[in-house]
């Protein structure tokens, strides 16, 4: 399938290219650089170039668009034909949508209204959307299915996920032609095994794993624990870490939703948890990057962050029911390839 990725360039984007790449398909990216850098894109054509299904340097498409840029947009279906648009670009920094709002809806809502619109005005009627375990809210169960109900979501950006959801299952629900599906992360880690390509935050990261390397190559002095007090096993929250390589390669899994004789078992628009099913705490991470990569990461503990749950991890079961994938790598390959990622660019693409 030649496949159009929005927000290809950055973390999941990019890592989701190569797992594309290697099963057969195409792709053109078009990513308007807001949280990442063409570098990725490069890289990913140097990493296929050494896989042994692909062999050769490729050259992939990468048109600088913003999705808001409807005419831009226009200009990119106008020179290829897409079977599908995996759906990556948005903002996403949890705290960033609490003091901006109004940007994370305009971004994330408005820059989908019109993809979706260029999409159907050139026939393309499939999408896989970038959805997330944040819509559960507080999960009413644990580990969560997807027939967990929604929730209420403590954040903008959790918001644009859920709101999202809504508005592509009702487009799909009016129109038929359209396949959506939502794919629910969890919570992505790790990077490419060959060190090339991973996540690249800008400032300080929110997120636990590029907080824990930065501790790691000495940028910040330590990492702080948010909260030891959680009804967990040692107190701190629990989370479904996944290697964004098995996340990556969940979306070519999921490609063939939109085969004709594809059926789902509970018959609503396709609706996957990717996740490990397993839940691991903060210090349970923490540990297991000390001893798999013989860093010390020294830590303290700090209030709890405002909005965290104690406990979040997916069952999974869907996902290898339907489209027969299960994660593959063990949190142990997760701080190992964060690490050799961090390691070998510690500027990130900047060098
Ligand atoms: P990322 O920031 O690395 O990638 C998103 C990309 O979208 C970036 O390259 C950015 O430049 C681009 N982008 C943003 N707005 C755009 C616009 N208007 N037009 C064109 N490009 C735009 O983030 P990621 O971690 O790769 O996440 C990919 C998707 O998965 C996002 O939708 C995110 O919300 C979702 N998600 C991520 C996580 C996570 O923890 N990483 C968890 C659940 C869901
Ligand atoms: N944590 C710390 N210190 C830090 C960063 C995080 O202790 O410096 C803790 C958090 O309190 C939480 C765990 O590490 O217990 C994981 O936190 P992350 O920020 O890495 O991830 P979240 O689970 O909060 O959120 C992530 C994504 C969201 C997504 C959600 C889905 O950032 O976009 O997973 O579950 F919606």
């Amino acid at each position: 399938m030649n496949i159009l990725l929005t927000g290809g360039a950055g973390f999941i984007g990019s890592h989701t290219l190569v797992e594309l790449y290697k099963a057969g398909h195409t792709a053109v990216v078009v990513d308007n650089l807001s949280n990442s850098s063409p570098e990725s894109i490069s890289r990913v054509g140097a990493i296929l170039a050494e896989e042994p299904t692909v062999g050769h340097p490729v050259e992939i498409p990468f048109f600088p668009v913003d999705i808001r840029d409807r005419a831009a947009l226009e200009e990119v279906f106008s020179r290829y034909s897409f079977d599908a648009c995996i759906h990556f670009a948005g903002l996403k920094a949890v705290g960033e949508s609490v003091e901006k709002p109004w940007e994370y809806y305009e971004n994330n809502i408005g820059g989908t209204l019109i993809l979706v619109d260029v999409m159907r005005r050139h026939g393309c009627k499939n999408i896989i959307f970038s959805s997330s375990a944040t819509v559960y809210g507080d999960p009413a169960e644990i580990p969560i299915t997807e027939q967990c109900p929604k929730g209420q979501c403590t954040n903008p950006y959790g918001w644009t996920k859920s709101m999202l959801e809504q508005i592509l299952s009702d487009l799909r629900e009016a129109d038929p032609e359209w396949h959506v599906v939502l794919l629910r992360y969890f919570n992505p880690v790790g990077a490419h095994p060959s060190g090339r390509i991973g996540e690249n935050p800008n400032g300080i990261p929110n997120n636990l794993m590029p907080y824990i390397t930065q501790v790691a190559v000495g940028k910040r002095a330590e990492l702080g624990v948010f909260g030891n007090d959680y009804p967990t096993t040692d107190g701190t929250g629990v989370r479904d870490y996944i290697h964004v390589v098995d996340l990556a390669s969940g979306h070519v899994a999921a490609l063939q939703c939109f085969q004709p004789d594809f059926h789902s078992a509970d018959g609503q628009p396709f609706v996957y948890n990717l996740g490990t099913g397993h839940g691991y705490s903060v210090l349970d991470m923490v540990k297991t990057f000390e001893r798999v990569n013989g860093v010390p990461i020294p830590y303290s503990i700090k209030p709890r962050r405002a909005g965290d749950i104690a406990t979040c991890y997916s069952n999974p079961a869907k996902a290898e029911r339907e489209l027969g994938w299960k994660a593959q790598y063990d949190v142990a390959d997760m701080v190992r390839d964060s690490w050799c990622w961090q390691r070998k660019n510690p500027d990130g693409y900047q060098r």
